[in-house]
């Protein structure tokens, strides 16, 4: 890992005209050709600049579930950043399934998002009262005051457990129900769900995330128990990818393309500024930079839809082009988690679906070899957008930053964080980490597209 000072190296060499004694003089070995195209990429990017990318999508727009205003925002963000760069941008638009969105406020105004259970427990009007805590809900003894409250309790392990706790609340006569999530499928704290319910309830039943539940806890003990539900069921929802092109310097039919993409989506009640803001800003930095440059293949930046909803955006991408737009694709690179401060997540990642190794992996692991940086490794990892372009036969890979102690069984850690509230740059996001994802992502893409001309004023 490099230290704060690269970052703050960055920031002056940034600063400086291009060709003065920045800190690339000192990192990279310009004598050798290779690094001076190296220099060219590691001595602009700025992982400031692209953490500023983090922020807006994760703290002035929020939350972004696949489908709703947040990722529509989000779209439009990078659409209006990738325009003020000069690049011609599209929409491509696909339909997604309906979303349930709980919001609980509290009595100091504070909202945040949950899952609604969709099956008949949906009210868009307000339901207001006062919350208690039940710590565990499995009898009818344990809601002797629950009449006409809003009842916080743990939610049970499987899905029969949380309905009969859901059960047992109503028949008490409690208002609404939320139901914390204990625990995340991959070491995580717990995310907001939608609570699955096979009967008719009438009350308003939410999946809080596990630090929502513990919020809300706090909230109780300082006696601030008043709180707001209300939910609302979102149909005919549609998502967006957007695109955008650099085109090559000179055209033949034998120019290739080469694909940088990453998702603008984020999971319920989750700001997910590592997950995936990071690397959007990624992206939206290179973007930045690359324009100054020619390059002899095309490339197309872009932004993926409803990823967390089941890699819809990257699946529908890919589905529309024809099979000699597949073949023409060279390489496809994935940022996604690329800025996480969890101490764990000691490497950059370049993880293929099969473990094979193909020109995403190797033009990074170069990149890292030439730059000095070792943070890059190889590895084996699906669930995320570079999967339906694998499964096309094209070449792709994701970049993460976890740790890995085992690959057979797999044994791995990222941030707890993830997919949670907590997802914040706050919380999650390391300038060194972007700095270090920016400076091996950029040269060794930039090693796949260009061609060794000069730059465009
Ligand atoms: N960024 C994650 C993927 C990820 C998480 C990769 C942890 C490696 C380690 C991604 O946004 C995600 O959560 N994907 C979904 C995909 C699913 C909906 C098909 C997942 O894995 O749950
Ligand atoms: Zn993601």
């Amino acid at each position: 890992m490099k230290t704060t000072s690269k970052v703050i190296a960055s920031l002056l060499a940034a600063s400086l005209a291009f060709g003065s004694a920045g800190y690339a003089a000192e990192k990279v070995d310009t004598g050798k050709s290779e690094s001076s195209q190296d220099r060219k990429i590691v001595a602009r990017v700025e992982a400031e600049r692209a953490i500023g990318h983090v922020k807006y999508l994760s703290e002035i727009i929020g939350t972004r579930p696949g489908g709703l205003d947040g990722e529509h925002n989000a779209a439009a963000y990078v659409a209006k950043t990738l325009k003020s760069y000069g690049y011609d941008v599209e929409y491509q638009y696909f339909p997604v399934a309906d979303q349930f969105i709980a919001n609980v406020r509290l009595a100091d105004g504070k909202v945040w998002e949950m899952g609604a259970a969709p099956n008949g427990s949906i009210s868009e009007k307000s339901v207001k009262g006062e919350i208690i805590f039940v710590p565990e809900g499995k009898n009818a003894k344990d809601f002797s005051n629950a009449a006409g409250k809003i009842v916080l309790m743990p939610r049970g392990a499987t899905v029969s457990d949380y309905r009969a706790q859901v059960k047992l609340a109503e028949e008490a006569g409690a208002k609404g129900v939320i139901l914390q999530s204990l625990i995340g499928g991959r070491g995580n704290y717990g995310q907001a769900f939608n609570p699955n319910l096979s009967q008719k309830v009438g009350i308003p039943v939410y999946g809080a995330s596990y630090i929502h539940g513990q919020w809300l806890k706090e909230e109780i003990a300082k006696g601030n128990k008043e709180v707001a539900l209300t939910a609302k069921h979102y149909s005919n929802l549609q998502s967006v990818n957007v695109i955008a092109t650099k085109q090559a310097k000179t055209k033949s039919h034998e120019t290739k393309e080469v694909i940088l993409g990453a998702h603008h989506d984020s999971v319920v009640g989750a700001p997910g500024a590592n997950d995936n803001a990071s690397g959007i800003g990624l992206m939206l930095e290179l973007a930045r930079v690359y324009k100054g440059y020619n390059t002899d293949k095309d490339l197309k930046f872009i932004s993926f839809g409803s990823e967390e909803r089941g890699l819809l955006g990257s699946t529908h991408y890919v589905d529309q082009l024809s099979k000699e737009e597949k073949k023409n694709i060279e390489a496809v690179f994935v940022p996604d988690m690329v800025a996480t401060n969890y101490d764990k997540a000691k490497n950059l990642y370049a993880m293929t679906v099969d473990g094979s190794r193909n020109t995403v992996t190797e033009s990074t692991m170069s990149a890292g070899a030439r730059l000095g940086n070792s943070d890059i490794l190889p590895g084996t990892f699906g669930s995320s957008d570079h999967v339906p372009f694998h499964r096309a036969g094209i070449p792709a890979a994701l970049f993460i930053w976890m740790g890995v102690d085992s690959w057979e069984p797999l044994v791995y850690h990222i941030e707890k964080v993830y997919h949670t509230p907590q997802d914040t740059i706050a919380d999650n996001v390391s300038p060194e980490r972007m700095q270090s994802a920016l400076d091996i992502i950029g040269s060794g893409l930039f090693d796949v597209v260009r061609k060794d001309v000069p730059p465009v004023k």
